[in-house]
């Protein structure tokens, strides 16, 4: 067994936040079946969504954003056979998202009827941007549209038969659209509003979902506007902080997690940043971030490939090969000198781990930050050789696949000749070739 730290410990005596690192995992929502499917080229058919939505559930999401319901017959359908069919465990809450307009909320509430547990999602736009643009609406309209939605979902649900309203545990989320574009106190008064409207309480919070809808700013900026929230937001304790960060300018990570130590309690997020544009954050890359320095992110990420394989089968979007853990390269050294470091943390890592018997050690090995059989990579692709690395790889190649345990001196020379091979063919190399380099030049000669 080993284990991982967090860094860095840094003492600061003005810290802005008491805990600089990360303490435990968020709430998760994955919103690969909403935001990430109505961003797809082709979106995903029903078959790919059940696909999707099992996939999701074996890794551990417990609240999983199914679709717009009420925009599309095959949403609906979609969400009317998760249920009808039983598909969702008795501890996965299913959401779906609705515009604050009546015709559209009474088809969500219909479409979510028998559900153990649904998330209502009500949103509507709140930055001057869109109020004047889009909507042209005055502030004290926008907060009369997201109250009139709060009203149509309390009504749709009375107007359900008491036995069957109360076979599902109803909650509400309602995002001000573009949050990180909207005044502050103009956020807060409407986030009051609806709260006071639902009748939030500690046993019935309302989730408050503050999205970058577009990333305009630095993270340190999005994260001074949830610490502003965390700590202006009157009835507090009675709310969810929701954060979902878009990666326009490539920060959703960065916002994430900033976020969270500024005071946000849950992530909204799909599998390997799909979403809108530049997408949504990465799920799987917050929550090895997480395992990463010891916290257990409460999601399963131990057959990386497996994910990755469905994923694409469903988004028809390639992972790309440096995607943060889980590219096919991320765990790869090429070059001489990080191969050796490599070679010699490996070394050192099973030394200890023999001698720890059993105990729990730390991971040490120099430019791999985890363990990849943590995500059920093998060690194979660690080292690859080409023309740009050293003895070190090749002699690492030929003692792992054949056995052969080069003197320090024939390295110095093998790695010549590999050398002149690598050079004159321009590619990566095989340990096949390696050997056979080895042996017509060293052996047979
Ligand atoms: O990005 C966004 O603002 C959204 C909302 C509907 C939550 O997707
Ligand atoms: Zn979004």
């Amino acid at each position: 067994s080993k284990k991982y730290r967090p860094y860095p410990q840094i003492d600061l005596p003005n810290r802005r936040w008491p805990n600089n690192v990360l303490t435990k995992a968020p709430i998760w929502l994955s919103t690969d079946l909403r935001d990430g499917n109505q961003s797809l080229i082709d979106p995903m058919d029903i078959d790919k969504k059940l696909k999707m939505f099992d996939l999701l559930v074996q890794i551990g999401y417990k609240e999983i954003e199914i679709g717009f319901p009420s925009a599309s017959q095959i949403e609906f359908d979609f969400v009317r056979k998760l249920i009808e069919e039983k598909r969702i465990p008795d501890d996965v809450t299913i959401q779906a998202l609705t515009q604050a307009r009546t015709d559209l909320i009474n088809r969500t509430v219909e479409s979510l009827v028998g559900a153990k547990n649904a998330i209502v999602h009500v949103y509507n736009a709140t930055s001057p941007l869109f109020r004047e643009v889009v909507y042209n609406k005055t502030k004290a309209e926008t907060v009369e549209i997201a109250v009139k939605g709060i009203q149509d979902i309390k009504a749709a649900l009375a107007a359900l038969p008491a036995d069957v309203c109360a076979q599902t545990q109803w909650r509400l989320e309602y995002s001000p659209e573009t949050f990180s574009m909207t005044e502050l106190e103009f956020s807060k008064e409407i986030c009051e509003a609806v709260m006071s409207e639902w009748g939030a309480t500690p046993d019935n919070k309302v989730i408050l979902n503050l999205p970058t809808t577009i990333e305009v700013a630095t993270p340190n900026v999005f994260a001074d506007q949830i610490e502003w929230m965390h700590t202006h937001l009157a009835n507090r304790e009675s709310a969810i902080i929701s954060v979902h960060p878009h990666n326009d300018r490539g920060t959703g990570t960065a916002c994430s997690e900033l976020a969270i130590l500024a005071g946000a309690d849950r992530v909204e997020g799909c599998l390997f940043g799909n979403g809108e544009r530049t997408g949504n954050v990465c799920l799987v890359n917050l929550a090895i971030n997480l395992w990463s320095q010891g916290i257990d992110p409460e999601v399963d990420y131990s057959n990386i490939n497996e994910v990755i394989r469905i994923a694409e089968e469903c988004t028809q979007l390639p992972v790309g090969a440096r995607h943060p853990w889980a590219g096919e390269l991320v765990f790869t050294a090429f070059s001489g000198s990080h191969q050796d470091a490599i070679k010699k943390g490996l070394t050192r890592q099973k030394d200890r781990e023999a001698a720890a018997d059993g105990d729990t050690i730390m991971w040490e090995v120099p430019y791999l930050p985890i363990d990849p059989a943590d995500l059920g990579r093998s060690y194979e692709a660690v080292i690859r050789v080409n023309a740009q690395s050293g003895k070190g790889g090749m002699a690492y190649l030929l003692e792992r696949d054949y056995d052969l345990t080069l003197p320090r001196l024939l390295q110095v020379e093998v790695a010549r000749a590999v050398q002149v091979l690598a050079d004159d063919t321009g590619r990566e190399l095989s340990s096949e070739q390696i050997h056979e380099v080895f042996v017509e030049e060293f052996i047979e000669r």
